[in-house]
C-alpha cells in the first residue's frame, strides 16, 4: 500500500517529520523506494539535472510523463508526485485539468504538485474537486525565474512575507494535502508552518518545516553544474563515477579488462 495524503497530513499533527526526495528514473526510485521514504518527486529539476537544460522552463509534458512513469514502475511504497511543467496549468482551468490527469491515468503517479499560491488557487481547487491530489509550491519558484531575477531568496521584506502566507493559505483553502516552502527565510517559514493545518515541507526555508525535500542529484553530488547553498553533499557520486569510468578506459586499453 502506498502512502497516502491522509498519513501525510497525519505526520503534520505528530510532529513526526516528513521525508521527501525527487527521482527520475526506475533504478534510483526503487533504491529511495526501498529506503521507504514516503514522497517522492518527479520534479521538473530533471530539466536540468537530468536533461542539461538552463533551466526548468524548456520541460514539456511528455518528457515529465515518460521519468514518472519510470519512478512509478520503481516504487511500490512511495506516493509519487508528477511535477506540473511550465505553461502547462497556467492558460486555463480546462489545460489544467487535462494535464494534472495525464500524471495520474498515463504515468501513474498518486498526486501532482504545481507552483504558485492566489494565482493558481483556482485551478487547485478544480484539480482536487476531480479527486487528484495537489501539493502546493511557493517561495523561490522555479519557473518564476526570469520574474525573480535569478534564483534569488524570497519573501525577505514584510510585504513580501505577508504575500506568502496569503498564498499559503490560498493554498490550503484550495485543498492542497501539502506545501513546499523553497528558499524562504526560516523565521517565514516557521510562520507558515504555524498558521497552516497541512504539513510544509522546505528547501532551503530552515529546520522548522514539517518535511524537508532535496533533490537527489544535490545529496548525491552527481550534478556538477550548480550546488544549491541550502544542499549537504553526503557523497560526492562525480568522483566516484569519473574514478570507475577512468579505470575501466585504462584496463580495456592495457588489455587487462575482461578477464579470460
Ligand atoms: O523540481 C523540483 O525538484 C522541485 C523541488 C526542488 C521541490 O520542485
Amino acid at each position: 500500500m502506498r502512502t497516502t495524503i491522509n498519513q501525510i497530513k497525519e505526520m503534520k499533527a505528530r510532529a513526526e517529520k516528513i521525508v521527501m526526495l525527487t527521482a527520475y528514473d526506475y533504478s534510483t526510485a526503487r533504491i529511495v523506494d526501498e529506503a521507504e521514504i514516503p514522497l517522492i518527486l518527479v520534479g521538473d529539476s530533471l530539466g536540468m539535472v537530468v536533461l542539461g537544460y538552463e533551466s526548468t522552463i524548456p520541460v514539456t509534458m511528455d518528457e515529465m510523463l515518460h521519468h514518472t512513469k519510470a519512478v512509478v514502475r520503481g516504487t511500490k511504497q512511495a506516493m509519487v508526485i508528477g511535477d506540473m511543467p511550465f505553461m502547462t496549468y497556467h492558460v486555463s482551468v480546462e489545460d489544467a485539468l487535462r494535464n494534472a490527469a495525464r500524471f495520474i491515468q498515463e504515468a501513474g503517479a498518486q498526486a501532482v504538485k504545481l507552483e504558485g499560491g492566489v494565482t493558481v488557487a483556482e485551478k487547485v481547487r478544480r484539480i482536487v474537486d476531480c479527486g487528484i491530489p495537489v501539493m502546493g509550491h511557493i517561495g523561490l519558484t522555479p519557473q518564476s525565474i526570469h520574474q525573480f531575477g535569478g534564483f534569488k531568496m524570497q519573501g525577505k521584506t514584510p510585504e513580501a512575507a505577508a504575500n506568502l502566507l496569503e498564498d499559503a493559505k490560498a493554498l490550503e483553502q484550495a485543498g492542497v494535502f501539502a506545501i513546499v516552502l523553497e528558499t524562504i527565510p526560516a523565521n517565514l517559514a516557521r510562520l507558515i508552518t504555524d498558521k497552516v493545518s497541512v504539513p510544509t515541507i522546505g528547501i532551503g526555508a530552515g529546520l522548522e518545516c514539517d518535511g524537508q525535500v532535496q533533490v537527489i542529484n544535490d545529496i548525491l553530488g552527481s550534478f556538477a553544474d550548480f550546488v544549491p547553498k541550502h544542499a549537504k553533499q553526503y557523497v560526492k557520486l562525480t568522483d566516484i563515477i569519473s574514478k570507475a569510468v577512468t579505470q575501466y578506459r585504462d584496463e580495456v586499453k592495457s588489455g587487462s579488462f575482461p578477464a579470460e
